[in-house]
């Protein structure tokens, strides 16, 4: 059976709010982006668009956010739909934690590892350069797209049994995409970049998408900011519906969207 044309929508406000009013058990994906608990406001420059990731009540009021985001996402999933949660060192921990509470251990797909190599140093400690997105199951029959990747060789010895390739890399076999990526974080002079803080790379959303969801399936983003996400499920003929507390963000999302040709 033919789904329907792919097709979605952007709304400005908050997700804590908005929830109740969409559609419940239709979301094949959700990728959730919060504010990851940095304690600042997230801006790139002074008039640009920003956020607020500043928590006066500390972590408690930082996890009940987290923890009412989760629960208001779980209802608007299809039954075999996934959560992406994408956090960094903060607070990936205790998102896993609240994830297997909702959707119990036994929902748990990946742990993605999304490793990138951006500037800052520190003498005290190793550089912090990746973040985790914790994929859980609402039920066993999820959607999982096999996807291959290149491995490059560092030497042709011991592989009698596989077919090797060669590019301008060097000799490289296809292997089943692990779970560490690396992918090049955004940077500011890149055609995709959209100036919205902490927007993330094109290249990784469509590859999450093309990983747990088939065409026509809806994707849901309740934390849009600039709406990468939707963008990655229109340009793969995915529907979409974003939600951004936002207005900056929605305008920026609805922007990128009418841009993005399939
Ligand atoms: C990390 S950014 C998302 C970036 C986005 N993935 C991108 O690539 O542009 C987090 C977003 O969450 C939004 N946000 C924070 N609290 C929210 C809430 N309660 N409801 C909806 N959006 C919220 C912020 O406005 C911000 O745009």
């Amino acid at each position: 059976m033919s789904k329907a044309r792919p097709t979605g929508e952007v709304i400005e406000g908050d997700f804590l709010d908005v929830a109740a009013t969409l559609p419940r058990g239709t979301a094949a994906l959700a990728y959730i982006d919060p504010p990851f608990f940095s304690g600042r406001k997230r801006s790139n420059r002074g008039d640009g668009p920003s956020y607020d990731d500043r928590w006066p009540g500390g972590p408690a009021e930082y996890l009940s956010f987290l923890r009412r985001m989760l629960e208001a996402v779980k209802p608007l999933l299809t039954p075999n739909g996934v959560i992406a949660l994408h956090l960094d060192w903060r607070a990936a921990h205790h998102g896993r934690l609240e994830l297997e509470r909702l959707f119990t251990p036994q929902g748990f797909v990946n742990e993605i590892i999304w490793s990138y190599k951006t500037g800052g140093l520190s003498k005290r400690w190793l550089g912090r350069k990746h973040d985790s997105i914790h994929v859980f199951a609402a039920g066993r029959d999820y959607t999982f797209n096999l996807i291959r990747e290149k491995s490059y060789l560092a030497h042709r010895y011991g592989y009698s049994n596989v077919e090797i390739h060669e590019d301008e890399g060097g000799a490289y076999t296809w292997t089943a995409l692990r779970d560490v990526w690396d992918i090049p974080a955004l940077r500011g002079n890149q055609l995709e970049y959209a100036g919205y803080p902490t927007q993330k790379p094109l290249a990784l959303l469509k590859r999450l998408v093309e990983c747990f969801t088939r065409p026509g399936d809806l994707v849901l983003d309740p934390c849009c900011g600039s709406g990468t996400a939707l963008v990655a499920a229109k340009l793969l003929g995915r529907s979409w519906l974003g939600v951004d507390a936002g207005k900056a963000a929605v305008g920026l999302a609805l922007q990128r969207l009418s841009e993005a040709k399939l």
